[in-house]
């Protein structure tokens, strides 16, 4: 795979790359992580992600434990089960998608999907992609499989309103593109036909297919992820995983604003200039301002 401008381990990196990089975990456990204080450089408690660290200094810690600079080596495509939480540790000792995936992986999971739903998960110890894809400035599409309790028409209603955007917590949603899968009608527990409808959406709200079906009347039976965005889950087993080429990965990459996406190229540009003793000390606000305003 071409190395990435990002993942060139003789630059510096912030903290909190560092740590995703290393496979420390998704987002919001790094977070955690660094709040918590269970995170040190060169022996030094640091809570700030946005701290610069420097591979010569390195000596990056967590509990005590070396988290070595690495690049991205996992990118895998999960088919998540019913009843495995997308998390990798529940503090109540639910069943996760960890208990699925090798071990020995330190990766974080590409956004979530609710504990009852199955399909299509991402993991990565790519940080970057990681970021890209669940951003709130993201709008990579992701399709759905609903089943419903009652036939469906094509012509019904409530699909237009779907396309059209719905209002939940406040907000609209973006418009969707979604249609009934024909002749995927079944009959339910009770002798009540359930119809099968496809949703695809460019957001990542917290239940958003769920909340936006409830919301123009759908009772939804099964919730299934079919694709994120150029990735089909194919016919993939529940349960089984599998790596993804080096062209899905670029793929991603693609529909996500690309390898050279906003925040990347700022944060080249930004080390780069660094390098070249143009700037003493690269900080987050630094960071932020260049990201802002290129
Ligand atoms: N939207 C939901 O409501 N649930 C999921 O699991 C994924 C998207």
């Amino acid at each position: 795979m071409t190395a990435a401008p990002s993942d060139d381990l003789a630059r510096p990196r912030r903290l909190d790359k560092w740590l995703a990089d290393g496979g420390a975990g998704s987002h919001a456990e790094i977070a955690a992580l660094l709040a918590s204080g269970r995170v040190a450089v060169g022996g030094v408690v640091e809570h700030r992600g946005s701290r610069l660290v420097i591979p010569a200094e390195a000596g990056v810690t967590i509990d005590g434990a070396v988290v070595e600079a690495r690049r991205p080596q996992v990118y895998a495509l999960l088919h998540k089960p019913a009843g495995y939480l997308t998390t990798l540790a529940d503090p109540k000792g639910r069943r996760t998608v960890a208990a699925l995936l090798p071990p020995e992986w330190r990766v974080g999971v590409v956004g979530r999907l609710d504990r009852p739903t199955t399909g299509a998960l991402l993991v990565t110890d790519d940080g970057d992609l990681n970021n890209l894809l669940t951003s709130p400035d993201s709008h990579v599409w992701k399709r759905y499989r609903l089943t419903v309790v009652g036939e469906l028409e094509p012509g019904d209603p409530r699909l237009q309103q779907l396309r059209d955007g719905v209002v939940f917590q406040g907000t609209r949603s973006r418009p969707a593109r979604c249609g009934v899968v024909e002749g995927a009608s079944l009959p339910g527990r009770d002798g009540t036909r359930l119809g099968v409808l496809w949703l695809e959406i460019s957001e990542g709200r917290f239940r958003q297919v769920r909340k936006m079906a409830t919301q123009v009347g759908f009772k939804v039976v099964r919730l299934h992820r079919e694709a994120i965005g150029p990735l089909p889950l194919g016919d993939l087993a529940e349960g089984a995983w599998r790596m993804l080429t080096d062209a899905e990965v670029e793929a991603l990459y693609a529909v996500a604003g690309g390898r050279e996406a906003p925040a990347t190229r700022a944060w080249a540009a930004l080390l780069a200039q660094w390098e070249a003793g143009a700037l003493e000390a690269v900080d987050a606000g630094c960071f932020a301002r260049c990201v802002k305003h290129g």
